[in-house]
């Protein structure tokens, strides 16, 4: 038995935020941003909108392209850093919201990776037998996380949501493998130091700007590279396939520069190699569903077609799925 996507939907929000705007809000410009990111624009999301309402119209695309209604679903599990409390999961927001009753709902916290660790998770809970029907959502509102005074990192991110059906099927198409990794050592490199239970909400932590992502950008970027190749090698070489052999490739959307590094130390080209950071920024744990469900929709993806997917991010998290499309 394999676990496949029998669906796939995405939502961004309508607003749009482009570097002529960021232009007006910090020291930066157009030429910059495009030059080292490839970024021309980002989806913000509404002041009445939040992590749970894009991963539900998300959902609800992918259930209608499955042919999935909410009440056979076993299992919701949402990739995300964003959700809409500390606590509860978000899944479980989710879950009354598109009213799966029967299903049992939990978040998971892998930063940029959370969508592939998610999927791997569905993966897993299947092909034990546990049930037949999951949903995987990677779904952010990093807008409210972003300090906005800080060109370092404000020009990166963006908001949005990706879903995925997943069901088992028959052996032969559906996930061939997944590979997951942390390194913990890198923590202060990418991640939010307030206001969790280490420095919990304080005026002091707020003047600080604890509550917003910090990030050490270029050593990111050097990390970000060498384990987004390590590991899709890893998923290649554990199925007996090469780079060759790969239809198409839907990485996490950090940035064009570490996009097109990776699939040059991979060999792909750019038809293989499936890039939308330039309308959404880094969606984290949304752009690969996002990317998915774009090139899905857009026929770039058949059934029989070999698909290579690997994530990084804050943690250090990384990982890769290697999936025949159903
Ligand atoms: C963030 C990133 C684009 C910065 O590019 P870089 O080439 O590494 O640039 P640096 O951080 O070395 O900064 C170079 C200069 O640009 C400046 N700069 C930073 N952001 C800027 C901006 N938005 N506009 C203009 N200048 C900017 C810096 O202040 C620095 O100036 P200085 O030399 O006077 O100190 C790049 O490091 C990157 O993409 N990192 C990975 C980030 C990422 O994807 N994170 C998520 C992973 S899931």
């Amino acid at each position: 038995m394999r676990a496949r996507i029998t669906g796939t939907g995405s939502y961004m929000p309508e607003k749009i935020l482009t570097n002529l705007d960021l232009e007006k809000m910090v020291d930066t410009n157009n030429e910059w941003i495009m030059a080292r990111t490839g970024i021309e624009e980002r989806r913000i999301a509404a002041d009445d909108e939040c992590t749970s309402d894009m991963a539900v119209i998300a959902a609800e695309r992918a259930m209608e392209m499955a042919g999935v209604s909410a009440d056979q679903i076993d299992l919701i599990i949402v990739g995300t850093i964003t959700g809409d409390y500390p606590w509860p999961a978000t899944a479980c927001i989710v879950q009354a919201k598109i009213g799966a009753k029967k299903a049992f709902a939990y978040d998971v916290s892998a930063a940029c990776s959370g969508f592939l660790y998610a999927l791997s998770c569905a993966n897993d809970y299947i092909r034990c037998g546990h049930g037949t029907k999951v949903l995987v959502i990677g779904a952010e509102t990093l807008s409210r996380s972003i300090d906005w005074t800080d060109r370092n990192t404000c020009v990166l991110f963006g908001d949005g949501a990706g879903a995925v059906v997943v069901e088992a099927g028959e052996d032969g198409a559906g996930i061939l493998s997944c590979h997951l990794h942390s390194d913990g050592n890198y923590l202060e490199l990418l991640y939010q130091p307030g206001f969790g239970a280490k420095h919990p909400a304080s005026t002091a932590g707020v003047d600080s700007r604890l509550q917003f992502l910090k990030m050490q950008g270029n050593e990111v970027f050097k990390v970000a590279v060498r384990s987004l190749t390590e590991v899709s090698i890893e998923a290649l070489e554990a199925n007996g396939f090469t780079h060759a052999d790969v239809k198409l490739f839907v990485p996490h959307q950090a940035n064009r520069r570490i996009l097109e590094a990776t699939a040059k130390r991979l060999h792909l080209t750019d038809e293989q190699t499936y890039i939308n950071v330039h309308k959404y920024g880094n969606t984290s744990s949304a752009t690969i569903p996002v990317a998915l469900d774009e090139a899905n929709r857009q026929g770039l993806i058949a059934s029989g077609d070999l698909v290579l997917s690997a994530a990084f991010g804050g943690g250090f998290t990384w990982a890769s799925t290697l999936l025949r499309w159903a």
